[in-house]
């Protein structure tokens, strides 16, 4: 997969990109990382990006022209173009799920007051992370790659992924590790009694009771 990322931050990116597990699936080959900054595309001498909107009103308007040129200079015939924005569609485990099979997938990161309207002609998708408003789309870009990566084969072990929280349209059961007792909690029978069954069992009721207690709308919503 190639992800690439349209800001005026790209500084940003550096630490996520270059840590924990998104390095490690980039140093593996099975993703790359491009940061494109649509400053470097601004066609006037004082490199704006972003003009007064028509009409008035606050705030500054990201001009259409530097994300449209940027974005053609990657030259991608096939790709996933993510708008973020506040008012998309809200972002998922299962569309993590459904972006994590494609090959290409951009990134356009807005700033300051939004977008000029016509930059939404370039998006296959708009999406938002959350009922907030962020200073830009970088943040939002980043949890949503790091969502995204983790569930490409080779990644991460799919053990890992497939009993996660939302994978299972439910919220993961507890986990317990050493010591069996600390500061009088201790770690619950069932898991010491080595019967793989009833270890099971008590993990899906927890996660039932979990769910009931924290998300009933998962339950509601569940197919
Ligand atoms: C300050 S916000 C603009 C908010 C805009 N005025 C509105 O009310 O929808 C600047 C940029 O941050 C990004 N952003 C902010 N909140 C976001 C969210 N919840 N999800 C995705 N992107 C977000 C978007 O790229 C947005 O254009």
């Amino acid at each position: 997969m190639n992800i690439f990322y349209l800001t005026l931050f790209p500084e940003m990116y550096e630490g996520i990109l270059s840590s924990s597990i998104l390095k490690r699936a980039n140093d593996k080959g099975i993703v790359s990382y491009k940061t494109i900054n649509f400053r470097d595309y601004a066609n006037n001498k004082h490199n704006q990006v972003d003009d007064y909107p028509y009409g008035g009103g606050a705030g500054m308007v990201l001009k259409p022209e530097p994300v449209y040129e940027a974005f053609e200079s990657l030259h991608l015939e096939n790709a996933r173009v993510l708008l973020m924005c506040p008012s998309g569609r809200p972002f998922d485990q299962q569309f993590a799920e459904e972006l994590s099979t494609e090959e290409n997938i951009v990134f356009i990161n807005g700033h300051y007051e939004g977008y000029d309207e016509r930059i939404r002609n370039l998006a296959t998708d708009e999406v938002s992370i959350g009922d907030y408003v962020l200073t830009g789309g970088e943040i939002a870009s980043m949890a949503m790659t790091d969502a995204i990566v983790r569930l490409i084969p080779g990644v991460i072990q799919q053990e890992s992924y497939e009993n996660d929280s939302f994978s299972t349209g439910m919220l993961e059961h507890p986990h317990y590790t050493r010591p069996r007792e600390y500061r009088g909690m201790k770690v619950p029978d069932v898991l010491l009694s080595g019967d793989h069954k009833k270890i099971e069992e008590w993990r899906e009721e927890e996660s039932l009771k979990r769910t009931k207690e924290r998300r009933p709308d998962l339950i509601k919503n569940k197919k």
